[in-house]
């Protein structure tokens, strides 16, 4: 447990008092613990590991956020489904990493906009699930629920939770996160790697546009060396890391008081979202998150309402600060047309002023005859347009996208420039939960994204309808 103590002036007990008001409330998700000591043990232990963020990073990001929401930035939010303890080696980190690198790079350069960059890693270990049970072959087993609460082995060890995986997520986080730090501050970040972050992909027509979009950003580079422009911001880059804040067990012992200002942080990453499926008002999940400074994000799926939208505001973003609440769309690409729209304009008309972020994966999921869990790209790249579109209609900015992505060149979604068809998904399948976007198929996204970015301020230039920094039309 954090230590309860008076230090300049904050009454820690009655801070902690209103945090723990969660426990009182329904958390869905939640695996079932045999042994509740053991979990209480994992979790004293837990408290008294350093954090994994700063208070001041996490504020950070928020203002960062906040240009986002006002139309001066965007939001690219990417990484694993599902992050595993085996996968989270040098290589595949390094690789995910270039690849949000290349695809910001592709980003900022064709909407000349600056584009904040947060992984869905170092923490991304725990995942909801439709059943408490899986059953193969008549074999009925505990669902597996992510790394940080089982394996996904399908045998009754493996399937067992073990709260001894609290720690060692907390120590794989560590090792990610310190990984991402050297390679975003140590140099190889810089602008002027931007040919190294292509090296090692298989080659292929995204990653060929790519390079000649490098070697264009490489002669900008000299022309401003040659005129004597330095800057720090060439160098090296900011970096975020963001999970679904699901295991609450797992949160509230990373959730610290900054002695700076009294207030809590949840660090164990910067950016914490709530589910689609936890996102009711009065469960715990929405409790826990409205006592923490970290921006926070919350998914809508289809059903999500104006007044869902509003409430969740009041609760968790009562004073409407800028870069606070993300909300995270996941409609699917056949509704979002129908629903966005009104959200959008609900949300707007009541003068909240959230920052919305397309998740353009998770509305769109489909099985295979064989088996595969799967998404075609071309529904993916719909609801990415559509979410321009809404926008567009509504006079609100499209503030980020949030994707399922790996550096690897698996093949789990369908569709893309390599025609991916239902045979090939058998090659390499790796994902333990939802289909991510190989390596080509993420640039390819990013080029499209950047097109609809480049259109949006071409439009806006000449209409003048949307401005950055009015987020309100007529505000
Ligand atoms: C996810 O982001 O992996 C996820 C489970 O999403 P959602 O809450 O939108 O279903
Ligand atoms: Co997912």
């Amino acid at each position: 447990m954090a230590k309860v103590s008076q230090t300049h002036g904050i009454d820690a007990r009655r801070v902690l008092e209103g945090l723990d008001a969660y426990r009182a409330l329904e958390a869905k998700q939640q695996p079932t613990w045999p042994d509740a000591a053991a979990v209480q043990r994992a979790s004293a232990e837990l408290s008294t590991q350093p954090p994994l963020v700063f208070a001041g990073e996490a504020d950070q990001l928020r203002t960062r956020l906040a240009a986002a929401a006002r139309g001066e930035a965007f939001l690219l939010q990417g990484g694993d489904c599902a992050e595993t303890f085996a996968a989270a080696t040098a290589d595949k980190i390094r690789d995910r990493v270039k690849t949000l690198l290349q695809m910001a790079v592709v980003l900022t350069y064709g909407a000349s906009m600056p584009v904040i960059k947060l992984g869905r890693m170092a923490g991304q270990f725990a995942k909801p699930r439709s059943s408490d049970t899986e059953t193969r072959d008549g074999v009925t087993l505990p669902a597996y629920r992510g790394d940080l609460v089982n394996g996904y082995d399908f045998t009754p060890e493996s399937r067992t939770v073990d709260p001894g995986r609290l720690l060692e997520g907390y120590h794989v986080a560590a090792s990610t996160l310190n990984l991402i730090r050297a390679f975003t501050q140590g140099g190889f970040a810089d602008l002027r790697q931007v040919h190294e972050w292509n090296k090692g992909f298989v080659a292929n027509p995204a990653n060929q546009r790519y390079e000649s979009l490098a070697a264009e950003i490489d002669r900008a580079l000299k022309f401003m060396e040659a005129c004597g422009v330095e800057s720090a911001a060439l160098s090296q880059t900011e970096f975020y890391v963001s999970h679904e804040a699901l295991l609450l067990d797992y949160e509230r012992p990373l959730t610290r008081i900054d002695s700076r200002t009294g207030e809590l942080y949840d660090t164990s990453g910067h950016m914490l979202w709530i589910g689609e499926r936890t996102r009711d008002l009065d469960g715990a999940h929405v409790e826990f998150l409205s006592h923490v400074r970290n921006p926070i994000g919350v998914k809508l799926g289809p059903t999500a309402t104006v007044d869902d939208a509003l409430r969740l505001i009041d609760k968790l973003d009562p004073e409407r600060e800028p870069g606070r609440l993300t909300f995270i769309t996941r409609m699917g690409a056949g509704k979002i047309r129908d629903v966005l729209p009104g959200l959008l304009a609900g949300v707007r008309d009541a003068g909240a002023t959230p920052l919305w972020v397309t998740d353009p994966m998770h509305g769109n999921g489909m099985t295979t005859a064989t088996g595969y869990k799967t998404r075609r790209f071309d529904d993916v790249m719909d609801e990415l347009r559509g979410f321009f579109e809404a926008h567009r209609e509504v006079g609100t900015f499209p503030g980020g996208i949030h994707i399922e992505l790996t550096g690897d060149d698996v093949t789990e979604c369908l569709g893309g420039s390599e025609n991916i068809d239902e045979a090939t998904l058998a090659t390499r399948y790796e994902s333990l939960c939802d289909p991510r976007l190989n390596h080509m198929q993420s640039l390819e996204l990013a080029f499209q994204v950047a097109e609809e970015l480049k259109q949006l301020r071409h439009s806006h230039d000449q209409e003048v309808r949307w401005r950055p920094g009015t987020n309100v039309p007529g505000r």
